[in-house]
């Protein structure tokens, strides 16, 4: 089966791709590498030992797109490919829009035309704004804090208006909770522009001695030691996440959503204690004000894809520390030379 992945030089989409090779799938990448560079694929190609077709291509641009399913047959999509960056999508929201909604309409458009209606759509926790409680689980209300998180939203929306118009459409909209680690070879990872805004890379360029110290968005959160709690996934396992729903979209029609997590729910400290453990290090930390919009917690339940997908989880936060710690020591400045 060939599989067209989008946004497959990025962080969660190279983890995928090695995990579709390896089971057999034939892919076509198609990335822009706004976020990302080509070496993650020569990466990919050495982890794996196969080959694939990849195309430096655009979404926006929907002729891009035509050409890639003229040229090859495809049979269903996994969608990573948008920009993530919630800060600065605040600051620039027409680009935002413009790239993630056109992307999408562009890449629905034409699979409509070429008649492939099996979608994997990268959709993420941030689609439940502010949870009133957690666990969360996948029939809460959806809300967006951000423009980032409008676009994923509003995508899940025009999905669910696709499906209802079409019903030969089998979609997976796949909730990632907080993707962290890398893969056990150290040669892929997650490779961050300039200073990171999420924990964990900040706290892997702290302990490769890139930053100084870590500032803890505040400790009087309801939370056991007063840091934010977060469902920390291993990117590993949540490529997994993947095979599964392109199996479920393969073999039955219908649009669903899924949490992809862990379930379990960690402080900012006990990360730091964790990586801390993982690459024998102290990581200098300093309690700062909260960062505006976050919330004290947020973790998944994870039952539905468990039932439905027959997806779990199998990496522990150590795991995670320590691949992450394997990937940033033998890569401090990322895929670049
Ligand atoms: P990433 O930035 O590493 O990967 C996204 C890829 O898409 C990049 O390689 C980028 O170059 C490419 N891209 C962006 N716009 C494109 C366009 N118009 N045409 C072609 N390629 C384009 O991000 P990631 O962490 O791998 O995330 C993958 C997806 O998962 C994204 O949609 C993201 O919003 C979503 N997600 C990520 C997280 C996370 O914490 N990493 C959490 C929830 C959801
Ligand atoms: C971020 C995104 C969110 C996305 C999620 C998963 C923001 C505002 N939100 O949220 O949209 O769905 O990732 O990718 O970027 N922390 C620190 N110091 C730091 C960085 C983070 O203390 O330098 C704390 C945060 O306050 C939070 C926890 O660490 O409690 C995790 O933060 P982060 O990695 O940014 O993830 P999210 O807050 O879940």
């Amino acid at each position: 089966m060939a599989v067209l992945v989008t946004g497959g030089a990025g962080f969660i989409g190279s983890h995928t791709a090695i995990q579709l090779l390896e089971k057999g799938y034939d892919i076509i990448v198609v990335d822009n590498l706004v976020n990302s560079s080509v070496e993650s694929l020569n990466r990919v190609r050495r982890i794996t030992g196969k080959d694939f077709k990849f195309y430096e291509a655009d979404l926006v641009n929907k002729e891009e797109i035509r050409k890639i399913f003229i040229e090859n047959n495809i049979e269903a999509v996994i969608h990573f490919a948008g920009l993530k960056a919630v800060g600065e999508s605040v600051s620039i929201p027409l680009r935002y829009y413009h790239n993630n909604l056109l992307s999408t309409l562009n890449l629905c458009e034409v699979m409509e035309e070429f008649n492939i209606k099996k979608l994997v759509f990268s959709s993420s926790a941030t689609v439940y704004g502010n949870p009133s409680s957690v666990p969360i689980s996948e029939v809460f209300p959806l809300s967006a804090t951000n423009p980032y998180g409008r676009t994923k939203l509003m995508i899940e929306d025009i999905l669910r208006d696709l499906y209802a118009s079409d019903n030969d459409w089998s979609i997976a909209l796949l909730r990632y909770f907080n993707p962290i680690g890398a893969h056990s070879s150290g040669l892929i990872g997650e490779d961050p522009k300039g200073i990171p805004n999420n924990l964990v890379p900040y706290i892997a360029q702290v302990a490769g001695g890139k930053l100084d110290y870590l500032k803890v968005f505040g400790n009087t959160h309801p939370t056991k030691d007063g840091t934010g709690v977060r469902d920390y996934i291993h990117v590993v396992d949540l490529a997994g996440g993947h095979i599964k729903a392109l199996e479920k979209v393969s073999t039955s029609k219908g649009i669903e959503a899924y949490n992809l997590g862990t379930g379990n729910g960690y402080t900012v400290l006990e990360v730091v204690e964790a990586y801390s453990k993982a690459c024998g290090r102290e990581i200098p930390y300093k309690i700062v004000d909260n960062r505006p919009g976050d919330v004290a917690a947020c973790f998944a339940d994870t039952s539905k894809a468990k039932e439905e997908l027959g997806f779990s989880t199998t990496l522990t936060l150590q795991d995670m520390c320590m691949d992450s710690w394997k990937w940033q020591s033998n890569n401090p400045n990322g895929y670049e030379k």
